[in-house]
C-alpha cells in the first residue's frame, strides 16, 4: 500500500506572468478554489494521509495560510521548499526523509484529473509493491507532454518528453506511482540539455529493469494539466459546468476528509469558520447538515 504522496507545487510559473509575480501558480485560481485543492483531493481519495508539499523558495508562507497543516483534514501536511526548479524527480531527492523506506506516489501540483471511477482506480495503483506505475490518458497534442508508446497488453514499448516527431497520443499524465528505489534512481540523474533532471529519465530506468506498468485513463475520465492561462480559464469553466449542473463540488477537501471518516462535522464547523461567509463555507454547511 502506498501510504505517502508528494505535491511538487513549485515551479517558476512563467508561462503565466505576470498572474505569477506574486502569487504561486498553484494558488491562482481554478474556478472557486485554488488550484493546488485538486491534486490535494486526488491523493486524499487515493486514501493517502501523509503529504509533502514541495513548494518555491520563499512562498511557504503563501501555502500555510490557506493550508497551514492537516489537522482540519485529518491529514498530516509537511511542507519543503526547493530552491530552484531542478526539475521533476528533485521531489524524491527533496523528500528523501519524508519517503523514509516506504513506497511514494508523486502528483504535480497543476494537474486536474475527474471522472467517475477515478476513486478506484486510484485505490488500484496505491496496491503498486514493486517498480514504477505511469498514467496514461488519450491527447489531441501529445506534443506538449511526456508520451508512452504501449502495446495491446499495456506494455510500456518507448517514453519520450514532449517528442517532436509523433510516437503515440498517450500522454504520461502528472500522477505517478513508485516503489523506494526512487530516491537512489533519481539522485543518479544527470541533467537534461535544458538542465533539468528529468522525470521521463528516472521512469526508463525502471523500464530498463522491466519494473515499468501503465495504467490508462479512458474517454470517460478528464485529465486537464493546467500550463497555461487559456488551461486555467478551460479547467474553470468544466469545474463551473459540472458544480453548477450537480450542485456537488469537485476538490472540497473537507468533504473528502468527511467521507473517508477522517473527520467529523465539528473539524467542518471549524473550516467554516476559516474560510468566512463565501460560496465554499455555504456548502460546507449544506454536507454538514
Ligand atoms: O503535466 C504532465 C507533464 O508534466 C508530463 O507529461 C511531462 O512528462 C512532465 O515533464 C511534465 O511536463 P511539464 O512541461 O508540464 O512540466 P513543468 O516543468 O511545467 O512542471 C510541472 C509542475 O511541476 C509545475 O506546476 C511546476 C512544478 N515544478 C516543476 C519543476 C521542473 C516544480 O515544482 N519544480 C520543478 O523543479
Amino acid at each position: 500500500m502506498i501510504k505517502k504522496g508528494i505535491i511538487l507545487a513549485g515551479g517558476k510559473g512563467t508561462r503565466m506572468s505576470p498572474l505569477t509575480k506574486a502569487v504561486n501558480k498553484q494558488l491562482l485560481p481554478i474556478y472557486d478554489k485554488p488550484l493546488i485543492f485538486y491534486p490535494l483531493s486526488v491523493l486524499m481519495l487515493a486514501k493517502i494521509r501523509d503529504i509533502l508539499i514541495i513548494v518555491n523558495k520563499g512562498q511557504l508562507n503563501q501555502y500555510k495560510k490557506i493550508i497551514p497543516n492537516g489537522n482540519n483534514l485529518g491529514i498530516k501536511i509537511t511542507y519543503l521548499e526547493q530552491s530552484y526548479p531542478k526539475g521533476l524527480p528533485d521531489a524524491f531527492i527533496l523528500g528523501e526523509k519524508f519517503i523514509g523506506k516506504e513506497n511514494v506516489s508523486l502528483i504535480l501540483g497543476d494537474n486536474f484529473f475527474y471522472g467517475q471511477s477515478l476513486t478506484k482506480q486510484l485505490e488500484k495503483n496505491t496496491k503498486l509493491k514493486k517498480g514504477a506505475r505511469i498514467i496514461l490518458h488519450k491527447v489531441n497534442k501529445p506534443e506538449l507532454y511526456g508520451v508512452a508508446k504501449i502495446n495491446n497488453k499495456n506494455k510500456v514499448l518507448k517514453i519520450k518528453e514532449k517528442p517532436k516527431k509523433f510516437l503515440s497520443d498517450l500522454a504520461i499524465t502528472g500522477l505517478y506511482f513508485f516503489d523506494n528505489k526512487v530516491v537512489r534512481y533519481a539522485k543518479e540523474l544527470t541533467p537534461s540539455k535544458r538542465d533539468e533532471i528529468e522525470i521521463v529519465d528516472l521512469i526508463n530506468k525502471y523500464k530498463k529493469n522491466k519494473n515499468l506498468s501503465a495504467d490508462i485513463i479512458g474517454r470517460g475520465g478528464a485529465w486537464l494539466d493546467t500550463g497555461s492561462i487559456e488551461d486555467f480559464y478551460k479547467t474553470s469553466a468544466f469545474v463551473s459546468a459540472i458544480e453548477n449542473r450537480q450542485g456537488f463540488k469537485i476538490a472540497c477537501l473537507e468533504e473528502i476528509a468527511l467521507n473517508n471518516g477522517w473527520i467529523k462535522k465539528p473539524e467542518i464547523k471549524n473550516a467554516i469558520n476559516f474560510y468566512g461567509n463565501c460560496d465554499y463555507s455555504n456548502y460546507l454547511k449544506r454536507i454538514s447538515r
